[in-house]
């Protein structure tokens, strides 16, 4: 007898004997009915017990949390809620767990609390359908690049160049903190480290990402990156995975064709294989909703929202016209925005971005064309516009409800352009002299962006703290588990 998971259980048609499942205990009610769960789906399988074959001893080690083995029969069920259920023969506790301290009982917790219990969050039905789906869009993330023909690179994650600018590093050292070496002028000598320079954890693999586009073509990164950032927002992380691609060839207006025809891929993916998942975090979601006042519920479910990326295109405006549409709106004029827009050069804050989204074009924007002294010093600057101002080739995409979830550009490739700019931040030519290579030896246009996936978690499961997407988060003060 081969044991079948719950998933296979179910979507099982008529009945079978001698079924074997191992699973977790949910509940187990009247002493007669196990409702079981094994993490295949996100529904539990009812467990008939006809208490007067088993013993009084054993039936009181069915406790939530226990992991048991059981034998028997499935059956169509007798009674609702469920199309099938197993008549227990045989029962086996293979793990006791103590009801007195297990900290998942059969109630509602709140988020803060099953963060703390993150080891255990996922024998809840919220957390387990949210990790499936992240499972599930990693994997739609691996299809769309394969099946588009591009490479998947893994880039560093220990670095020797800060150049990049994204945020603030974590070190990466070997030398004994209490005693390191020291130069004469009292500083620490990095050439007595392990990589004999100073190394950090990365913020980003576009760079390196860069030198395989301009010889595969067309290559992504998926991987962890770090910031050291002390931003405890809802939507931060110090650790997060990045999605990101890099095309040789391809133009700005490439790059957002690309980003947006990506998002619509892997979200339609997951409309067609997580639908339990997706149905029941909408459920939950309009639950809560239910609590707020009228005003502030969406006048979209979870998955007509998802439906409605994959549905339609995303606008596209440039940064200018965006300052003159901040400029004028209401919550600008009315100051009701923390950073009031006065003028073209502003940096966007989340209040604006997500003002534009959610109010304004009440879609997926994608903004382009940004002054060049608020972006990095990597993206194509394009020619001075009519009055003079300088921007570069660079599109965010904003999300309803999430704000800014990806970032990218068409990269500089005029060597020269290159020195300039990064002589200007002062920037070390010698520190990235790989990359200048880059523009020395068959230098041509390209592209890419970063996707925060996490945030892109979020959005498809309609959770609210980026902490609740990830299994083992890392934020300021914390990194347990
Ligand atoms: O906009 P960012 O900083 O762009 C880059 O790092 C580029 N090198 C990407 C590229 O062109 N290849 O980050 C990209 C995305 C953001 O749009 C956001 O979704 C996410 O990464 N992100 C974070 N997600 C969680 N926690 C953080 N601290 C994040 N910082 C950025
Ligand atoms: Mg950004």
């Amino acid at each position: 007898m081969t044991s079948k998971t719950v998933a296979e259980l179910l979507s099982q048609d008529g009945t079978l004997q001698d079924v074997s499942i191992k699973g977790w205990v949910r509940t187990f009610r009247a002493n007669r009915f196990i409702a079981l769960n094994d993490g295949s789906t996100i529904n539990n399988i009812q467990c008939v017990v006809d208490f007067e074959n088993f013993d009084e001893s054993l039936l009181k080690r069915i406790t939530t949390g226990a992991a048991i083995h059981v034998t028997g029969e499935l059956v169509e069920s007798q009674g609702k809620g469920q199309s099938v259920e197993i008549v227990v023969k045989t029962l086996d506790v293979l793990g006791d767990s103590d009801p007195e301290t297990y900290p998942i009982q059969p109630k509602k917790h709140s988020f803060e609390f099953l963060r703390e219990n993150a080891h255990l969050r996922t024998r809840t039905n919220t957390f387990s359908a949210v990790m499936r789906l992240r499972s599930s869009l990693s994997f739609a993330v691996h299809k769309y690049f394969n099946e588009n023909g591009f490479n998947y690179m893994h880039t560093p994650i220990v670095t020797g160049s800060d150049a990049e600018g994204a945020g603030e590093m974590f070190k990466v050292t070997a030398l004994d903190a209490k005693n390191p070496p020291l130069n004469e002028d009292g500083t620490v000598n990095y050439k007595e480290d392990f990589f004999g320079k100073e190394t950090n954890l990365t913020v980003s693999g576009q760079l390196e990402a860069e030198t395989y586009a301009m010889s595969l073509g067309k290559v992504y990164t998926f991987g962890p990156t770090f910031r050291a950032e002390n931003s405890n927002t809802t939507r931060h992380l110090a650790e997060f995975w990045m999605i990101e691609p890099e095309v040789a060839f391809m133009d700005l207006a490439g790059n957002m064709d690309l980003a947006e025809d990506f998002m619509k891929s892997v979200l339609s993916y997951v409309l067609e294989h997580n639908k339990e998942d997706l149905e029941f975090l909408d459920n939950r979601l309009q639950k809560e909703e239910e609590k707020l006042p009228q005003a502030q519920r969406s006048d979209m479910s979870l998955i007509e929202k998802i439906k409605f990326v994959v549905d339609n295109n995303f606008k596209r405006v440039s940064y200018t016209e965006a300052i003159d549409i901040l400029r004028n709106c209401k919550p600008n004029k009315k100051k009701k925005f923390n950073y009031l827009i006065n003028e073209w050069g502003a940096d966007l804050q989340s209040e604006h971005e997500r003002f534009l989204v959610e109010k304004h074009f009440k879609c997926p924007v994608i903004l382009f064309d940004y002054p060049a002294n608020i972006k990095a010093f990597y993206m194509r600057l394009n020619e001075p516009d009519a009055e003079g101002r300088e921007t570069v080739r660079a599109m965010d995409i904003l999300f309803p409800g999430i704000g800014e979830m990806v970032g990218g550009s068409q990269r500089e490739e005029r060597l020269d352009v290159l020195k300039e700019k990064m002589k200007a931040l002062d920037i070390d030519e010698k520190e990235l002299w790989w990359y200048l290579d880059l523009r020395k030896y068959g230098t041509a246009v390209h592209s890419g962006f970063g996707l925060g996936f996490e945030r892109l978690v979020m959005f498809t499961t309609g959770m609210g703290n980026i902490r609740d997407v990830i299994p083992y988060p890392r934020t300021p003060q914390n990194a347990e588990f």
